[in-house]
């Protein structure tokens, strides 16, 4: 039995986890900035950073208690490395560097996305790749597949925003606080999705794109301002599900891959769930929709990810810093 340490401190979230061989999850504790950033509708480099020096210390020193356990039962300890936040990264890094000192214990430093990969496993534990992921965050959207732990292919990436940047810049557009995608999704329950029809972006391709769309829905409220905000934030949200969707089962199908998976704050989104579980079904395939608390950032999927880390390359040397460009791969 390994138990590894996961800090996560990317963004605009402080998290710290305990988790058992890559799977069991003993604990994690997430600290959401999102109060701190709200009046500025996105997140402040400076005082994510700053946010997270205050917080690091007692959102880890939580997440040991919660599982009980100290330095001296665990057998490493983990760390988002990138990409992200320079300053905000620095801080996750420096607290796990300085635990594993301390404590004598590995340090490995794990890629964000990696770790979004990953959360499918805190899910299933008995999971096999290989299987097609869609990872859409506020910072990302890619489809991937994973032959393996550690063997990724990025299949197609967004060429302008990320999903959740599009749910962030309509929701504030439409006056509701950041993060939007939570405030859409619930509005759009009262919506009709099929009320207005938004543009798919480069159908056919791998690749997305949400610059345009966002770019449509500012036209039609400007155009119609007297339309109803429900069904404007059901057929936007359609519009993004299609794309996303749409783009993971062809993903899955150019490599014959018989499980779906999502991570990333937008695998939070109900209709996304519904949809990625209804082409599954349709396709003869499982669907792997982790839960919400595992789909936005949090300690967990970095001390999983670590674990299938640490046994394929070992530790991560102590005088390695944070990448903000981390890449996949
Ligand atoms: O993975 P995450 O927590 O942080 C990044 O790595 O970016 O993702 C945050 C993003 C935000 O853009 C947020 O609006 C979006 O995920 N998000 C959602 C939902 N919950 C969070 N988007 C759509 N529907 C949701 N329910
Ligand atoms: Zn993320």
């Amino acid at each position: 039995m390994t138990r590894i340490l996961g800090i996560e401190t990317s963004c605009d979230e402080t998290a710290a986890a305990v988790v058992e061989d890559g799977r069991y999850v003993h604990s994690s504790v997430v600290s959401s900035q999102v109060d701190l950033h709200a009046r500025f509708g996105g997140v402040v480099p400076e005082i994510a950073s700053r946010a997270h020096v205050e917080l690091v210390t007692d959102v880890v020193a939580e997440a040991m208690v919660e599982a009980g356990v100290d330095t001296r039962d665990l057998d490493a300890v983990a760390a988002c490395h990138g990409p992200g936040l320079a300053g905000a990264l620095l801080v996750g890094v420096s607290a796990a560097k300085a635990l594993a000192l301390v404590a004598d214990l590995p340090y490995v430093g794990v890629n964000h996305l990696e770790a979004h990969l990953h959360a499918a496993w805190l899910e299933d534990p008995a999971l096999e790749p290989p299987l097609a992921v869609l990872v859409a965050s506020g910072g990302h959207t890619m489809t991937v597949l994973m032959e393996d732990h550690g063997r990724y292919r990025v299949v197609g990436e967004t060429v302008d925003d990320a999903a959740g940047e599009a749910f962030d810049k309509v929701a504030r557009h439409l006056g509701f606080g950041y993060p939007g995608g939570p405030a859409i999704d619930r509005l759009a329950r009262a919506g009709d999705a099929a009320a207005i029809r938004f543009p798919r972006a480069m159908p056919g391709a791998a690749d997305f794109s949400f610059a345009g769309l966002k770019t449509a829905v500012v036209n039609h409220v400007r155009d119609h301002p007297d339309a109803a905000l429900p069904d404007v934030a059901a057929s936007f949200q359609e519009a993004v599900v299609d794309q996303l969707v749409d783009k993971l089962v062809a993903a899955a199908d150019e490599a014959d891959v018989p499980v779906l998976a999502i991570g990333g704050g937008v695998a939070a989104n109900s209709r996304l769930r519904e949809r990625v579980a209804e082409r599954a079904a349709a396709t003869g395939r499982r669907a792997f929709l982790p839960p919400l608390a595992l789909c936005t950032d949090n300690g967990a999927m970095i001390a999983g990810t670590a674990w299938w880390q640490l046994h394929r390359d070992g530790p991560t040397s102590l005088s390695a810093g944070a990448d903000p460009n981390l890449r996949l791969g």
